[in-house]
């Protein structure tokens, strides 16, 4: 890992800024917490995960501390794991509870990483001091009635690229012109940005009618929107690299929408991204799209996430040349500055403000 000050004259962050520490990250859905044993490299570390027989998700070193064979291609014994290589047994607290070629257990063993079920994920607190659990951001559509579509993606490159694509608003029309379908207009709606607790809001409304086009509403629901005016807001969240969300609340007039059976007056939708370092280069991307509309329709939830899978492989595919860019072209050029920039430039200040306190006060995993 480099430095946590980087040469940018701005004090952004970027690709080169150690992960920050002291934060919740999805180390994956409940589901793929089970009876496998399963690898998931975070932060450069190989972890194993499963599940007790209890039900309690567990996150543990993959390697063993004997000569580095992976957990996750050993025994799982009852809820303890025994290596394949010389047969080491550890419990699911990472304790050795038995070695074969000795009668007394050496101390040490398998590192265990803090985790909490919290919405459809597992989250890790990685830094070696207790966890914050005031860290833990609510998730908005864990109350209400919203119907759910997860998806994940392997980002072939570093976490600030897409920390940052995830802020920037000013690409979409351009980017995801074919997919997304907001015409330019988009990128210039003013915002209004406010900081909160090592965090931003940034709000907007959008005055001109055309939100409803949006690959986020069937055709037959973008229709019955687009016969009326309507009021759109969005409020967008960076919690922290690892969490960004936007709340968009479309609502159509109440008198016009009791007139017309086949609106509702109120469109919503939260859509969220959960960011986890893999290595250096790679990142593992977790979306969820919440949505109060067309609810119950599976043939829904399909056309949705196939038109917001084929987005975000445009941001994959960005997030790829902009690594490979980095690799190969090592001169340090300077960023310029674009007015719509201002929520990213603010977000990574606040990056680097956070790497440069856990530099300096010596934050480990
Ligand atoms: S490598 Fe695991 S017991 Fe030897
Ligand atoms: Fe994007």
């Amino acid at each position: 890992m480099t430095s946590a000050r980087t040469p940018n004259r701005l004090g952004m962050a970027d690709y080169r800024t150690p992960p920050i520490k002291r934060q919740w990250y999805v180390a994956g859905l409940r589901e793929d917490f089970n009876e496998e044993l399963d690898e998931i490299v975070i932060m450069n570390r190989s972890l194993v995960r499963y599940r007790t027989t209890a039900g309690e998700p567990v996150l543990m070193q993959n390697r063993c501390p004997h000569r580095s064979f992976p957990m996750s291609e050993s025994i799982r014994e009852g809820d303890n794991i025994r290596c394949r290589y010389h047969g080491a047994t550890f419990d699911s607290d990472g304790n050795f509870v038995n070695v074969p070629s000795q009668d007394m257990c050496p101390r040490g063993g398998l590192r265990k990483y803090a985790v909490k079920e919290y919405g459809p994920f597992v989250w890790v607190w990685m830094a070696d001091e207790a966890p914050d659990e005031s860290k833990l951001h609510h998730l908005p559509f864990t109350e209400g009635d919203w119907d759910l579509i997860i998806g994940r993606m392997d980002v072939p490159g570093n976490i600030m690229f897409m920390a940052e694509n995830l802020c920037d608003l000013t690409h979409i029309p351009y980017l995801h012109e074919h997919t997304l379908g907001y015409p330019p207009e988009f990128a210039r709606e003013d915002l209004d940005i406010r900081e909160i607790d090592d965090g931003l809001e940034y709000e907007r409304t959008i005055t001109g009618h055309y939100f409803h086009k949006t690959a986020l509403y069937s055709p037959h629901t973008s229709d019955s929107i687009g016969a009326h005016d309507y009021h759109m807001s969005s409020i967008g969240y960076f919690k922290s690299t690892a969490l960004n969300y936007s709340y968009i609340s479309l609502t159509i007039d109440p008198e016009a929408a009791a007139a017309d059976p086949n609106v509702q007056q109120d469109y919503s939708f939260i859509i969220s991204h959960y960011l986890t370092p893999e290595t250096d280069k790679t990142t593992h991307y977790y979306w969820l799209l919440a949505r109060n509309y067309d609810l119950k329709r599976p043939d829904i939830d399909e056309l949705l996430e196939n038109n917001l899978t084929q987005a975000f492989v445009e941001d994959m595919e960005t997030t790829k040349l902009l690594q490979d860019m980095m690799d190969k072209d090592q001169h340090e050029c300077r960023e310029t500055i674009f007015a719509g920039d201002r929520q990213s430039v603010m977000m990574r200040r606040i990056v680097q403000r956070l790497a440069d306190r856990e530099a300096a006060d010596g934050a480990t995993i």
